[in-house]
């Protein structure tokens, strides 16, 4: 949600910060714009350019732009305050024009600030929160050139210190970046409650709103924490607090490199991130169960049997990570005997659960960035619940925040709707149910491997469900024309048929929803035409039959069934009017399969909506506002 890069000690930094907005686009592409300190060293300039829509937009107006110069900063945007118009497009600048800001996130008193900015007799030039910041900045510093006698800070620089007063005038989440023709080859950034990674190598510092934004330079990151500054200069990066004394963030190296974040002749990001599944399924169980038969969490900071202690499991997530987290309960129900809540987290923040230190909250967020997510965890916390976080993101606010980790080693996902990162999450959702099953033993330890055995076993049937791409095509090009979709399941489908409609409103923008299959007569039923779509996950399980009827109901009121059932099944592939056959798999573990068809189908449907399936509209990566 908005990213924000910055650059000082390259001669081509308006390049650098145009890539760099590139591989932060999918985090936001309602505006795009840049401040780059030009002109000479005697008399340096603050030039900024920014424009409505795409990155595209910017580039356009950049081109034929001599901008010379050796620090920058850049941002690209989805609209909060004000709408997505060139004036709101960041980044905002102080009356004198000498100073610009990009921000990540809401300023939450921006009402009381822009009236006393007003008052004090401001000219605001944008309905944006962000501008306030750039006038307050602006202001601190001023005071502190006339000389208020305030003692110099560790980092030396007087923007720095501007911006520590102006943030504790703050209300809200900020990732903030200051830029200020007064101290030219410095950037000063600070956080709170949205992501900021810092790198410095060989003469030159960046910063980001995430890895992808950094990997073309060093993968030896630092994660600033919250309520620290960082300034950035050619020579280094100094990180402090709030009351300027030096501190550190977590640094840590990358694991994967800028391959990783590139198309690689895939058409678009999506299809190749479904593709990528097999891997990211592999790559998320390796290691994962010690050569003693026993599972391990990838950070455990849990007091001794705490776990074991646990009687109450309550999932919080968001979207698609929500829908990762009802696929898990069935898991965690099953295999670990104890009783689970799926809820969606900016709902059961603003709930008063019942939790103890018995209870364990499970935060699914493959970002781990998600506002929503995080303060839903921070709400556990403060009853004394332990937190497990499940997230993609090494280092991320979640991560650092929980009392345990798994992480799902999806790679990077930059499709903006999530595919590999919702299958780890399911695949690290049945680990953790095993994890549970080992730490109160309601599994012995050869069922806890054996259970594994199939999780590993599902790569090379994953490849199998992908060779079904071609004739998914087709069918999607066929269905494309109908404007309402539903999707039916039973038990364990119900939250990959809710995902499937998810995805497909996401990125073909059609309506699209999905029920248990159960429920259809109680209502939605009613909402059956002739001709129009039912998608149903009707492969083998305890309640196959149940669903084998709800499709006789459906189909007899002229909806056309898709049904994904497993191989061999003739009373399935009768009942439906196209079938795709999956692998026989334990009814836990299809959902994993399951999922692929139905991300596949969505692809296609857009695809030949000609929507912009990586970037579709009013959406962003990472949502890192309420
Ligand atoms: C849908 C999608 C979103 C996210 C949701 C939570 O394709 O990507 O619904 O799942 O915004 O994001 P994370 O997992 O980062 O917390």
């Amino acid at each position: 949600m908005c990213g924000i890069i910055g650059c000082t000690g390259r001669d081509d930094a308006v390049d650098v910060v145009l890539e760099g907005l590139a591989t932060l686009e999918y985090r936001g592409y309602d505006s795009a714009g840049m401040a780059i300190v030009s002109g000479t060293q005697a008399a340096p300039e603050l030039r900024v350019v920014k424009r409505a829509g795409k990155l595209a937009s910017l580039r356009h107006a950049v081109e034929g732009q001599s901008l010379p110069g050796r620090s920058g900063i850049g941002h690209t945007r989805w609209a909060t305050h004000g709408a997505p118009t060139d004036r709101n497009s960041h980044p905002h600048v102080s009356g004198d024009g000498s100073l610009a800001v990009v921000h990540n996130g809401i300023i939450e008193n921006h009402e009381a600030l822009r009236a006393e900015l007003q008052a004090a007799g401001v000219e605001l030039a944008s309905e944006t929160d962000t501008e306030l910041v750039a006038h307050l900045v602006a202001a601190e510093r001023d005071i502190l050139s006339a000389g208020d006698g305030a003692a110099p800070t560790t980092d030396g620089s007087r923007l720095a210190e501007a911006l520590r007063r102006a943030v504790r005038r703050l209300e809200g989440q900020y990732a903030l970046a200051v830029l200020d023709v007064g101290e030219p080859e410095t950037i000063v950034a600070a956080r709170y409650g949205a992501p900021l990674i810092l790198g410095h190598d060989d003469g030159v510092s960046w910063l980001a709103s995430d890895i992808a934004g950094l990997i073309a330079h060093t993968r030896d990151v630092e994660v600033l924490l919250d309520r620290q500054l960082a300034v950035l200069t050619p020579g280094g990066i100094a990180v402090s607090d709030l009351d300027g004394q030096e501190s550190e963030g977590v640094r840590y190296k990358v694991d994967w490199d800028v391959d990783a974040a590139e198309k690689q002749g895939y058409p678009h990001f999506m299809l190749k991130e479904i593709y990528e599944q097999p891997q990211a399924l592999t790559d998320t169980l390796l290691g994962r169960l010690g050569e003693d038969g026993t599972l391990a969490l990838d950070e455990q900071r849990f007091a001794d049997g705490e776990l074991r202690r646990i009687d109450k499991v309550y999932v919080v997530a968001c979207g698609t990570s929500y829908h990762a987290g009802m696929v898990g309960r069935y898991a965690i129900e099953h295999w670990a005997r104890l009783g689970v809540e799926v809820e969606i987290a900016s709902e059961f923040r603003y709930r008063d659960p019942i939790l103890n230190p018995h209870t364990l909250v499970i935060a699914i967020s493959q970002s781990g960035e998600t506002t929503d997510t995080i303060a839903a965890a921070a709400h556990a916390r403060d009853q004394r619940a332990p937190v497990l976080a499940v997230t993609n993101v090494v280092g991320s606010t979640l991560a650092r925040q929980a009392d345990g980790v798994l992480h799902t080693r999806a790679g990077p996902e930059i499709g903006v709707a999530a595919t590999k990162t919702f299958l780890t999450q399911v695949v690290a959702a049945d680990v953790l149910a095993l994890f549970l099953a080992q730490e109160r033993r309601t599994l012995l330890p050869e069922e806890i491997a054996d259970a594994f055995a199939r999780l590993e076993a599902l790569g090379p049937l994953l490849e199998q469900v992908l060779a079904h791409d071609e004739r998914i095509a087709e069918l999607a090009h066929r269905l494309a024309g109908a404007d309402y979709f539903m999707f039916i399941a039973r038990h364990a489908g119900l939250p990959i048929a809710l995902e499937g409609a998810l995805k497909l409103k996401e990125i073909s923008y059609l309506h699209a929803e999905g029920f248990p299959a159960g429920e259809m007569k109680h209502g939605p039923i009613a909402l059956i035409d002739d001709g129009g779509p039912v998608i149903a996950i009707a492969t083998r399980s305890h309640v196959r039959s149940k669903l084998l009827s709800n499709l006789a109901e459906v189909r007899a009121r002229g909806a056309v069934v898709v049904a994904l059932a497993t191989e061999g099944d003739p009373e399935i592939a009768a009942a439906a009017d196209h079938v795709i056959a999956l692998p026989d798999v334990h009814e836990l573990l299809a959902p994993i399969l399951a999922v692929v068809p139905l991300q596949l189908l969505a692809y296609h449907v857009a695809v030949a909506l000609d929507r912009d399936v990586d970037q579709p509209r009013n959406l962003a990566k990472t949502v890192t506002v309420e």
